[in-house]
């Protein structure tokens, strides 16, 4: 039997995101790839993701999708997060990409949450410091400060910070349906250098966590990768009711 021809065509994604789709004849989805922006903590560097379907692998349909990809990345960098010793990593590898760091995925379910015990995280008081939130689609190349000055709108992107005199001290950032409709990724937090130590990590993640479920009450969980040495912030997750799922590493791939 002959092989089915294989098309890589673009499709749409939400914003920010761009995708492809192998379609082979008469009509099947082979595999697909999205490339979007790492929100606020590398706004330069975008994720890949890619998927081919089981029957189709080894076929060099991912590749393909990779060499679409790569015509149209602008940024010099792309990063993916792969689970070890997985048919990704291998094909990261078999691609040039570089190990760069390990990590921990993790999945907070909303229906594990308690939203009172939520609410006093959120309420608690962090003398000189106050919450604030914007909402919008996840923009190209999205600089934290930025979107705060910005006007809140709908969107796909909830960004909870924490300000000090009216300077950045914390920040996360959740994007809704890039992987599926009902999930978000959660992106940090981040805390400055000079606001560390102050917990102020723990209480952006628990008010973006309440923010998000207000402004899409369908998400229903919630995914974040940590970095497998953060101790500090794998404690912060554990506090929150992230559970563990798997170990991934993070690979980067250098564009010409
Ligand atoms: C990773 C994935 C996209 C690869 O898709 P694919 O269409 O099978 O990839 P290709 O056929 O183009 O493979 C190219 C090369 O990668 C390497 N490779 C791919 N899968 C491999 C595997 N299971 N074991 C060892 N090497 C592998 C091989 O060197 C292969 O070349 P070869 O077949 O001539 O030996 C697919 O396995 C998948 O969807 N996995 C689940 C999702 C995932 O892990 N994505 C990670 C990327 S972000």
């Amino acid at each position: 039997m002959s092989e089915p021809s294989i098309d890589v065509v673009p499709i749409s994604g939400p914003p920010g995101v761009a995708r492809w789709q192998a379609v082979a004849e008469p009509d099947a989805v082979a595999g697909t790839a999205a490339l979007w922006p790492v929100p606020a903590l590398r706004p330069d560097v975008p994720e890949l993701s890619l998927y081919v379907g089981p029957q189709w692998r080894r076929r060099g349909i991912g590749s393909r999708l990779l060499t679409a990809v790569r015509e149209q990345a602008t940024e010099p960098l792309l990063l993916a997060d792969v689970v070890v010793d997985s048919p990704g990593e291998a094909f990261c590898r078999w691609h040039g990409f570089r190990h760069t760091r390990s990590r921990r995925r993790h999945l907070l379910t909303y229906c594990d949450v308690h939203q009172a015990w939520l609410g006093e995280l959120v309420d608690a008081e962090h003398p000189g410091y106050r919450l604030t939130h914007w909402t919008g689609d996840l923009p190209g190349s999205p600089h934290v400060e930025e979107l705060l000055r910005s006007p809140s709108g709908p969107g796909n992107t909830v960004l909870t910070a924490a300000e000090a005199g009216g300077d950045l001290a914390a920040y996360s950032v959740a994007v809704v349906g890039v992987l599926a409709a009902r999930r978000a990724r959660q992106y940090g937090p981040a805390v400055l250098p000079g606001h560390r130590g102050r917990r102020l990590g723990r209480w952006v993640s628990a008010a973006l966590i309440q923010r998000l479920r207000e402004v899409h009450p369908d998400v229903t969980e919630i995914e974040a990768a940590t970095a497998e040495d953060d101790a500090g912030l794998l404690a912060t997750r554990a506090h929150l009711g992230f559970r563990l799922v798997r170990s991934t590493r993070l690979y980067e791939l250098t564009l010409p």
